[in-house]
């Protein structure tokens, strides 16, 4: 079973956002949830979550944060997930931590991670991040790539005048580890800060699209992954993540997230159509009415960037 929202979307993957605390602290963090308080929910609360959402037919789990890997309980959440049976389980962090953790996820059924990581140099890192952690989230992508979770997947948001000239030194050291690089250009959402970083870094991709399409020697696009295009290149591999203003981000988009308050949200990109999740489920709804939730927030789905924007 599979349910499919007024745009014949099918909603395959829920990426949940496990708590909204975090070790470094990116200018331009669109938070992916609502501040300034401490939001996290249980194990048992997420590992429910799950379920409902599986009931629907959702077949892959994200876990986001903040940072997930902060929280003392995520092999314990993980091992709850996993136990569910998801075609794919994943964890977006910054890599911190990973060193630390990569043996216990893998063998509490985590099949993947995503490592935010914009920058290989030092100073960039530290005015990026505020801190100076990068040989820890080097080591930690090092530490996931030598283990089996696979594939591991290094997510660069690209900065005019940031990191912007540093693509091919990122790649190349992709291509050392064995991850895959992601481009991601960078947003502005509702939950971004608002220092006016958009207007200042924003890079546009369009160019150097061109440039890997001529050097690649295969490009492939993913077509339930938002259209993403998949470049091949000298041996390694590039994706590009492109949400602003791309109609066809939104048309091929088949995930709805959880906020760490427990809050459904329909849309990256907006934050003023969420449905409150867990209170009912603390005041003990079954999971039907659970379930209705879900239809609820998805019946809210509308492409952010439809053909008339
Ligand atoms: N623009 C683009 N990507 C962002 N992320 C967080 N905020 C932004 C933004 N404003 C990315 C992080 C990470 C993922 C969780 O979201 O870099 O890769």
């Amino acid at each position: 079973m599979t349910v499919t929202d007024t745009y014949q979307r099918p909603i395959i993957s829920l990426r949940i956002s496990i708590t909204n605390r975090c070790n470094v602290n990116c200018f331009y963090c669109h938070h992916d949830g609502i501040l300034p308080q401490k939001y996290e929910m249980t194990p048992d609360e997420i590992h429910r979550i799950a379920q409902v959402a599986r009931g629907i037919g959702v077949q892959k789990i994200r876990l986001s944060g903040g940072e997930p890997l902060i929280r003392d309980d995520i092999v314990e959440i993980v091992s709850k997930i996993s136990s569910i049976g998801f075609k794919d389980v994943s964890i977006t962090t910054n890599g911190t931590y990973l060193d630390k953790y990569a043996d216990d996820l893998l063998e509490a059924g985590l099949n993947r991670v995503n490592v935010s990581l914009d920058t290989l140099n030092p100073e960039t890192y530290q005015f990026i991040t505020k801190k100076d952690y990068l040989e820890k989230a080097k080591q930690g992508i090092i530490r996931a790539t030598e283990s089996d979770l696979y594939p591991v997947k290094l997510n660069m948001v690209v900065m005019k005048g940031i990191n912007h000239n540093e693509i091919w030194d990122m790649f190349n050291f992709c291509k050392e580890t064995g991850a895959i690089l992601q481009l991601i250009e960078l947003l502005k959402t509702d939950n971004c800060p608002d220092n006016g970083f958009i207007d200042d870094y924003h890079y546009e991709m369009n160019d150097l699209e061109i440039e890997l399409a001529d050097r690649a020697d295969k490009v492939k696009t993913r077509r339930f992954m938002q259209d993403r295009k998949k470049y091949f290149v000298d041996g390694g591999e590039i994706e590009i993540v492109k949400p602003m203003d791309n109609t066809q981000f939104c048309k091929n988009c088949t995930r709805i997230r959880i906020t760490p308050e427990g809050k459904l949200k329909p849309c990256l990109l907006r934050n003023d159509n969420l449905v409150d999740f867990i209170e009912p489920m603390r005041q003990g709804k079954s999971d039907e009415e659970l379930k209705k939730l879900f239809l609820e927030a998805i019946a809210n789905r509308e492409p952010f960037y439809d053909q008339c924007h």
